[in-house]
């Protein structure tokens, strides 16, 4: 299919009124705020800045839609439960993500991206708890930062504790796991397209 070469920007929504009809398949990054999300898919899509990042958490403010070709969408989700935005941006995310998560029947599946130094805190937990029937990947950002001995350990929490979810260790820095977590990403979309 080869669609993740053909991305391109779409569109931003800030308020629920703003997202776009669910069309085509679509593969949502969640997680915690500063985790890596926007890096991740840059890193997926071979681009080093399509998706905006940066280095003060809260960076992506809007739900983000960036087209596969004509084949799928991605979809990178606002950070959740970020401490120091005011309590109304906060709420304002919250019911933003929550409407998106509710309203889209074509979705494919969520992609949790955690850091892999601490995976599974509180806030991770809480998410996955609420979209977990959605969630079908693990990505454990930043693996870079870690031993691969300590990352071993990372993934291996992750995967007792969400056996049938699956997880990968990933780095947009290193690229580890990037060819991974795409053909996996492929594969799904895949299993959707029409014959
Ligand atoms: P929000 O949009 O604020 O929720 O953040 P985000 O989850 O989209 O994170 P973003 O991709 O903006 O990255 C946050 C910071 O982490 C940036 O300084 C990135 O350069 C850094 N970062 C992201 N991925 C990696 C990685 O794999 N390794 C390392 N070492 N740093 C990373
Ligand atoms: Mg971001």
């Amino acid at each position: 299919m080869n669609a993740f070469s053909q991305a391109a920007f779409l569109r931003a929504a800030g308020r629920p009124e703003d997202l776009p009809a669910a069309g085509l398949p679509e593969i949502a990054f969640a997680g915690r705020s500063n985790v890596g999300k926007s890096s991740a898919i840059n890193a997926l899509l071979g681009r080093r800045a399509l998706a905006r990042t940066s280095k003060t958490p809260g960076r992506t403010q809007t739900i983000n839609f960036y087209s596969l070709g004509e084949h799928a969408v991605l979809v990178d989700l606002p950070g959740y439960g970020y401490a120091r935005v005011s309590q109304a941006l906060r709420a304002q995310w919250g019911a933003l993500v929550e409407a998106y998560l509710r309203s889209r029947g074509t979705r494919v599946g969520v992609v949790v991206v955690m850091d892999a130094r601490h995976p599974l805190t509180a806030l991770d937990l809480q998410l996955l708890g609420w979209i977990k029937d959605a969630v079908r990947l693990i990505v454990l950002s930043k693996a870079d930062k870690l031993s691969k001995r300590a990352q071993a350990e990372a993934l291996g929490v992750v995967q007792r504790r969400f056996p049938r979810i699956e997880a990968r260790l990933f780095s947009s820095v290193t690229r580890q796991g990037v060819d991974d977590c795409r053909n996996l990403l492929e594969q799904w979309l895949q299993q959707v397209a029409p014959e």
